[in-house]
């Protein structure tokens, strides 16, 4: 049932864009959903999401937490690559999703929340904790490692695992983080 209502959601995103684009994958009947900002190359070359760099850490932080990918759903909130062309290269570079194509894969995301109705949604960064709490002066320099609700999920976000990269500062921050997500999981 959740997975036809999925595959007819998803049909919809080729009204939307003409770009090659990923949707989520997982478990439907997960508690854990896991929400990202956008695909990379390797997701669209692989078709799934968090397969690259930023996937590899964020594999790190699932062994840590106990926690398998076939027990998670795992999302985007922007399907499509954002990408610029680099002018000396003539490759393509990633860049942040901008606010009209937040915008238009907003009504997806909610439709996908409420379609796997998980326990607790997991937001990876700035782009989704926005677009989940439907407000756009929230950081999760403030909002990370704490517990709150959004209609009847309960919402914990994590920075984007791909900033532990270029700050390695928030290696520190994300452990304890997730040893607080571990404690909440195992309650919920
Ligand atoms: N970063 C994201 O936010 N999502 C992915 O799927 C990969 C990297």
């Amino acid at each position: 049932m959740k997975k036809e209502k999925l595959k007819k959601l998803y049909n919809k995103i080729t009204e939307l864009t003409k770009e090659p684009y990923i949707t989520g994958v997982g478990n439907v009947d997960a508690e854990i959903l896991l929400v990202g900002e956008a695909p990379g190359a390797k997701e669209i070359e692989l078709g799934k999401p968090f397969v690259g760099q930023a996937g590899k850490i964020l594999d790190g932080f699932l062994d840590i937490l106990e926690i398998q990918r076939e027990d998670l759903f795992i999302t985007n909130v922007v399907k499509t690559r954002p990408f610029r062309i680099n002018e000396k290269t003539g490759k393509k570079n990633n860049r942040p999703p901008t606010q009209n194509e937040i915008d238009a894969f907003f009504n997806i995301l909610y439709e996908e929340i409420n379609i796997i109705c998980p326990k607790i949604i997991i937001p990876l960064g700035n782009t989704p904790l926005r677009c989940i709490m439907n407000d756009n002066t929230l950081t999760i320099g403030n909002a990370h490692g704490k517990l709150s609700k959004k209609d009847n999920f309960l919402i914990f976000p994590l920075y984007h695992p791909a900033a532990t990269i270029h700050n390695q500062n928030l290696k520190g921050t994300y452990l304890v983080d997730l040893d607080k997500l571990k404690r909440v999981i195992s309650s919920i």
